[in-house]
């Protein structure tokens, strides 16, 4: 059996599915020769450390009684420096000012030999080649699954699924919260800020909502999928970005008389006629990308395979931590 030490670093949402992932799937993990052991994790107050592995059900009790995973006097960086340890996994929050503290902790990952899989956008959106380089640099992977559509595989199904062809294009709906409030709009005919608000209230959007709503979100994750699929060298700046928050139920219901839909599209496309763009776009009802609540959809136009369409959830806690599992597994089958 093959032991792997890992870090994980911001426990939220992402960070305690990944637990709990751990634990469910130490049965299935076995079979692969795959032994998963957790040394520290760490939250905004403070950090958990085990040599011999955090016990993860406990730290996910203490986390929800307590309000932090912390039990020592140690911070993130200590774990990351002086753990021994294989793989960090980065799910602390995307910040698309400075890609901080998820850069920073990447870094100093790399820079001790661990490698990375991560669900933070910022980091990646923002200094994408960077990160790829230091890893490089320092002999280690970095996976980031998860920071284009959750659940949903688009990275692994271009780069391993679909070895071989060259994608030519990707279209999609990246963003669940922008496409519930679409939905929605569409199906009742109600206003931006009625659904906005019932969004809201049921944990769909967040309080501020403008990263969502204004189209940055499905930028970021374009940014990643411009960069690692089509070998760009692409920053946030330079996509042209139109969020959702101008639709009216009026040019909803006009789109929907020509039998269309209107969803907000997340669009690059590699050449001479390059375009990195998100912008709110008419879509036929019964097109592949015409899916409805919080749904995620992704339309890749290969050479050789043509069109292939992948939907999901693009988000939630257990959801989301399979993709970082499944990177992981990705790494240990490649010998960490
Ligand atoms: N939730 C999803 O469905 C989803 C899907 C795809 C990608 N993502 C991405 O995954 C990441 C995590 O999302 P989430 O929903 O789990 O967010 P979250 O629930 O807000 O959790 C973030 C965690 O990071 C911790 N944190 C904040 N600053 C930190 C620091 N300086 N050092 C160490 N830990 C720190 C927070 O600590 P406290 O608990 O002490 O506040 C919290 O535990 C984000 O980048 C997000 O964009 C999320």
């Amino acid at each position: 059996m093959r032991t792997v030490r890992l870090s994980i670093m911001g426990f939220g949402a992402v960070g305690q599915g990944v637990a709990r992932a751990i634990l469910q799937k130490k049965d299935y993990l076995s079979t692969m020769d795959i032994e998963p052991i957790v040394v520290g994790i760490s939250d905004r107050g403070g950090a958990c450390v085990e040599a011999g592995g955090v016990d993860l059900e406990a730290a996910i009790e203490r986390k929800q009684k307590t309000g932090s995973v912390a039990a020592s006097d140690l911070t993130a960086l200590d774990v990351i420096k002086d753990i021994d340890h294989d793989i960090m996994v980065d799910a602390t929050p995307t910040n698309i000012e400075d890609g901080e503290p998820g850069y920073t902790y990447m870094l100093e990952a790399f820079r001790h030999g661990r490698h990375v899989v991560t669900s933070n956008k910022g980091p990646l959106a923002l200094k994408y080649s960077m990160l790829c380089d230091e890893a490089d640099k320092n002999g280690v992977k970095f996976r980031f699954e998860a920071t284009v559509g959750g659940a949903m595989p688009i990275l692994n199904l271009a780069q391993d699924a679909l070895a071989g062809n060259s994608v030519m294009s990707i279209e999609g709906i990246l963003n669940g919260t922008c496409n519930y409030i679409l939905s929605r709009m569409t199906e009742e005919g109600l206003s931006y800020k009625h659904v906005l608000g019932e969004a809201q209230e049921l944990g769909i959007a967040e309080t501020d909502p403008s990263y969502d709503v204004e189209g940055i979100d499905t930028a970021c994750k374009l940014v990643i999928l411009a960069n690692s699929i089509f070998g760009m060298d692409v920053t946030y700046d330079d996509v042209d970005i139109t969020g959702i928050t101008k639709i009216t139920p009026e040019s909803l219901s006009l789109a929907g008389a020509e039998g269309m839909v209107i969803k907000l599209i997340g669009e690059v496309r590699d050449g001479n006629d390059g375009i990195i763009r998100v912008a709110p776009k008419l879509v036929p009802k019964n097109h592949p990308l015409a899916v409805g609540g919080t749904l995620n959809v992704a339309l890749l136009r290969t050479d050789m395979a043509g069109p292939i369409c992948v939907k999901g959830k693009g988000a939630g806690s257990i959801e989301t931590a399979s993709a970082i599992l499944s990177d992981i597994i990705a790494i240990c089958k490649n010998r960490c």
